[in-house]
């Protein structure tokens, strides 16, 4: 099994994320944080707890970090998750079980105690993990991996330029993706892929039928005014899935740098598929993914939730 920590906003897909990794026996999850992002902090810690409760996973840590980014505070919340996060399913709080400590410093010491290395999936604004860096380098740069879902190749989601993630804290994404000061092997999971992998009509109904974690899931996934075409994507759990089924996905090495200007490319990625491992420091991006397995992997372990 390989150890986990999740940083996430849920967020309707970051709840599809960690009930993926709740449903998945390779993984043991150590520990969740939470950022403000799709929602203010108060109510991603509160969502993130209430999604583990809902998949039996009471016991994980859940501690909350940054309510704000790094530089130039960004008020705006991603309304696509509705009101309380989760697409108006309002899952019953409290649930889980909340660590006292800010994430950055939870992070650090769920990474230190591990007798193996740990792989850090950062599914929202990247504000926790820049922090983490920032503090604890030699403990960050013990990580086996990170794999963050944002940025893109192409055009954006939230502007014209900028996917969500990396516009909320284009600072934040410049130390964890541009020039980090700590040297982790890193994936990009960009929303090039992500917004093409998505659960259909039919897929929804499969998962509301396996019982109440995913008629739960199905009602959130419904509730998502995602823009992104017919299909509902589920851009946090293809995260997971990458390191779950490498074998559905193609991955090239790119330097990837983040516009931080104040005009109308704020937040953008720049993903230079030029580059030369050999000689530039290179993100692992996933360019393609074969979405339609990727999603009946996806059915396949969130369903099993429902039968323990
Ligand atoms: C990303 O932005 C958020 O709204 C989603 O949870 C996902 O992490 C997609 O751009
Ligand atoms: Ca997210």
């Amino acid at each position: 099994t390989r150890a986990v920590l999740i940083d996430c906003d849920p967020g309707i897909d970051d709840m599809m994320a960690l009930l993926t990794a709740c449903a998945s026996p390779e993984l043991e999850l150590r520990g969740v944080t939470t950022v403000g992002g799709n929602v203010g902090i108060e109510r991603t810690t509160r969502n993130a707890r209430a999604v583990l409760a809902l998949a039996g996973r009471g016991d994980v840590p859940v501690a909350a970090g940054a309510r704000r980014s790094l530089v130039r505070g960004v008020t705006r919340h991603d309304s696509a998750h509705g009101d309380d996060g989760l697409g108006g399913i309002d899952l019953p709080a409290p649930g889980g079980r909340a660590d006292p400590r800010p994430a950055a410093e939870f992070l650090a010491a769920a990474v230190a105690a591990s007798a193996e290395p740990v792989t850090l999936f950062a599914v929202g604004p990247l504000t926790n993990v820049a922090l983490f860096y920032a503090a604890y380098p030699d403990v960050a740069a013990t990580l086996d991996r990170l794999v963050v879902m944002g940025g893109s190749i192409g055009p954006g989601n939230i502007t014209p330029a900028a996917e969500f993630n990396v516009w909320f804290d284009p600072e934040a994404a410049y130390r964890v993706l541009a020039e980090p000061e700590v040297a982790v092997p890193t994936t990009l999971v960009p929303l090039d892929v992500t917004r093409r992998t998505g659960l259909d009509e039919g897929d929804l109904d499969r998962l509301a039928a396996a019982g109440p974690i995913g008629d739960h899931a199905a009602r959130a996934l419904r509730g998502y005014r995602h823009g992104a075409g017919p299909a509902i994507p589920v851009h946090d759990a293809v995260a997971v899935l990458s390191v779950l089924h490498p074998e559905l996905m193609t991955v090239r090495p790119a330097a990837v740098d983040v516009e931080t200007g104040l005009g109308p490319g704020r937040g953008a990625t720049l993903v230079d598929l030029r580059a030369d491992p050999a000689t530039a420091p290179t993100v692992d991006v996933v360019v393609d993914a074969d979405s339609r397995a990727v999603v009946a992997a996806l059915l396949d372990r969130v369903t099993r939730l429902d039968r323990p």
